[in-house]
């Protein structure tokens, strides 16, 4: 996710757009950049664009410097801060976009799913692009519906809006000026949120809250496809069928904090809630025809030989995305029966390691910066394996140095536990393990196209989980002090249950390990007694029983018990203090959901100990040091 604002008013819109996108960093930081409707007469630059890559501060000293020589003047104008999802970070894939003229630009939050399409249709007429991002075809869609003599638009910016999101797939809250139109600033909402706030002689749009809380505090939410269009003066609201609506303004009474964690009283609160629409967006952005495919810069002959020629897998991350990589093994021997193995880069790195050009090397990296998975990179890649990616930033490190990158679209994580970029690295490793099943000939069209469908579903069933979190805060307000936590599983969920306990030392400082439920009566068993809580995670039908008798066991030595299972038939009621259901899926899928109430249990148990679940003592987000 970025942040897009715009304003319309009295005000030099520059320092009012610098302000508003300080207060939207946290949606991300890789570019920033405004651009702004000039006030001075026959300048040859119509709209002023002025953008660069890195947080907004290096856009304000960008500004500043030129001020002498090149004041902005203009009282309309957008203006973006970026989280990339498309194109590295860097100074031309920065918004706003524009035109070829410069007589129209945009600034966009979310994603065009058919941006390739629409970027071959453009370049078939001619049109250069500058940039690498998917946002850009927008610009340019635009000035075709504004300019071209048989469109039905021609020379009306609004309706040049309406049809080119006719043609749009995806997501995009989008803010649009037009040098022609100097009094006034459209806007338009699918799937990512928009919000307008109405002033006294100014108007704004924003992603989010807390951009215009400055100016004013009554705001217009914008629905899924309404359309607005600001004026000094007023604002002229539209519904998806272009017909004018009459919004009731909202009244926030938030303080800028919480605004920040739209309303969440924690970002990992927040970033857990974002998971369905994580999920969703990864998904999306990997499916195309009825198929999955990867990155737009992947070159598919060569990336299927690779899958073809594949002896083994090799996953190497750090702390969660090494839990992540855990899960993988379990996916990738499911699906594509491919031996795989799993080492923390900190272990891989100095074990002299035996790999060769048949290897395939799956790194997993949130921050795609971490030294340990960087350094077990470098020589995997001097061993010649084949180096694939799976990170959450655009442009990082881990992704400039692999062969091909497989993006998570999870947005910013902010909060240092990590939780929906773990969800997301679970559907990466999941498609991939799907990919290299299909393309080897262990699953066939038709169990590719089920799984497909069940990977659709998940979005929908983590949603399920999150609305239905309340007995997993009340037992969580009942056991936050216990002394032991044991989190046992069996296959995937032995791997979740690894996460699941990471998540709880962070935030909680509650020591809790995690073992194989058939390890338990191997020796940890000694460890439990009336101080210990035993969570078992229970998703695959066939080992109900065995879970149920780890359960029992430590039960009957004093152990309080809960089980985060799929079954809906009661199996567990008797031998567990609480039942955590989750939604069944096909396939082996539901580690992508069994973890969330972990998540969640760990947030309230940190939040009932007095932490502070976003910055947990003695960690970092991004561990960039050995
Ligand atoms: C997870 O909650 C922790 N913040 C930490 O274990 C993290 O997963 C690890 O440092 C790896 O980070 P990365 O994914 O950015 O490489
Ligand atoms: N997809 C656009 C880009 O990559 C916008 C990204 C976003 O919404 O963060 O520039």
């Amino acid at each position: 996710m970025c942040g897009i604002v715009g304003y319309v008013g009295e005000k030099e819109a520059t320092p009012v757009l610098i302000n508003s996108l300080k207060k939207l960093e946290y949606r991300g930081y890789d570019s920033a950049g405004i651009a702004v409707i000039n006030s001075v007469a026959d300048s040859d630059e119509s709209i002023i664009v002025r953008k660069c890559k890195g947080a907004i501060k290096f856009l304000e000293e960008k500004i500043e410097n030129e001020l002498v020589r090149n004041a902005i003047n203009g009282n309309v104008g957008i203006g973006h801060t970026r989280w990339a999802t498309h194109g590295e970070p860097s100074d031309l894939n920065a918004h706003p976009h524009t035109n070829v003229s410069g007589t129209i630009a945009i600034v966009h939050n979310g994603i065009i799913e058919n941006y390739a399409e629409l970027k071959a249709w453009l370049q078939a007429k001619g049109v250069v692009f500058k940039s690498q991002t998917d946002t850009e075809v927008i610009a340019h869609l635009l000035n075709y519906f504004y300019t071209q003599e048989d469109s039905p638009s021609k020379g009306d910016i609004f309706k040049s809006v309406q049809c080119a999101r006719q043609k749009l797939v995806g997501s995009y809250a989008l803010g649009v000026i037009c040098k022609d139109y100097p009094d006034r600033l459209i806007c338009v909402r699918k799937e990512s949120p928009l919000i307008v706030g109405l002033g006294q002689n100014e108007n704004f749009i924003a992603s989010d809250v807390p951009a215009v809380l400055e100016y004013t505090r009554d705001v217009l939410f914008l629905e899924q496809d309404e359309m607005a269009v600001l004026y000094c003066d007023h604002v002229d609201s539209y519904n998806g069928d272009g017909e004018k609506i009459i919004r009731k303004s909202f009244h926030v009474d938030w303080d800028l904090s919480s605004a920040e964690k739209g309303g969440y009283a924690h970002f990992m609160l927040k970033e857990i809630f974002e998971q369905p629409k994580a999920l969703h967006d990864t998904l999306a952005a990997h499916i195309k025809d009825g198929g999955l495919t990867f990155s737009q810069e992947i070159n598919p002959e060569e990336f299927n030989s690779m899958i073809h020629n594949a002896k083994r897998i090799v996953i190497t991350a750090c702390g969660t995305a090494y839990h992540a990589g855990m899960v993988g093994k379990y996916t990738f021997e499911k699906f594509a029966r491919i031996p795989t193995v799993v080492d923390v880069a900190s272990e891989f790195r100095y074990r002299d390691p035996i790999l060769d050009k048949n290897d395939v090397f799956i790194v997993v990296s949130q921050s795609g910066e971490t030294a340990d998975t960087l350094a077990a990179l470098r020589l995997a890649k001097s061993k010649g394996a084949k180096i694939i990616a799976i990170t959450n930033c655009v442009g990082s490190t881990v992704s400039r140095e692999s062969d091909y990158v497989i993006y998570t679209l999870a947005g910013p994580e902010i909060a240092v536990a990590s939780t929906k970029a773990y969800t997301t690295q679970l559907m990466c490793l999941y498609m991939l393990a799907i990919q290299f099943g299909f393309i080897r000939g262990e699953i066939d069209k038709d169990e590719y196209r089920k799984v497909l469908d069940a990977l659709q579903a998940v979005s929908k069933k983590a949603q399920t989980i999150l609305d239905n979190q309340t007995e997993i805060q009340k037992f969580a307000s009942m056991q936050f002090n216990k002394e032991k936590i044991f989190y046992i599983g069996r296959q995937f969920d032995s791997a979740n249950s690894l996460e699941s306990a990471l998540k709880l030392k962070e935030v909680s400082y509650m020591h809790c390990e995690a073992f194989a439920a058939g390890e338990l009566k191997h020796g940890p068993i000694a460890l439990v007694d009336k101080n210990t809580l035993v969570i078992a995670i229970a998703t695959e039908e066939a080992l109900y029983e065995k879970l149920i008798s780890n359960i029992i066991e430590v039960k009957s030595r004093g152990a309080a018990t809960m089980v985060i299972t799929n079954d809906d038939t009661g199996i567990f009621n008797e031998s567990c203090d609480s039942v955590i259901s989750i939604p069944k899926t096909d396939f082996y899928l539901e580690s992508m959901l069994s973890v969330i109430p972990a998540q969640l249990f760990a947030y309230y148990c940190s939040v009932s100990r007095g932490n502070d679940p976003d910055k947990p003592r003695n960690l970092a987000k991004s561990v960039t040091v050995e």
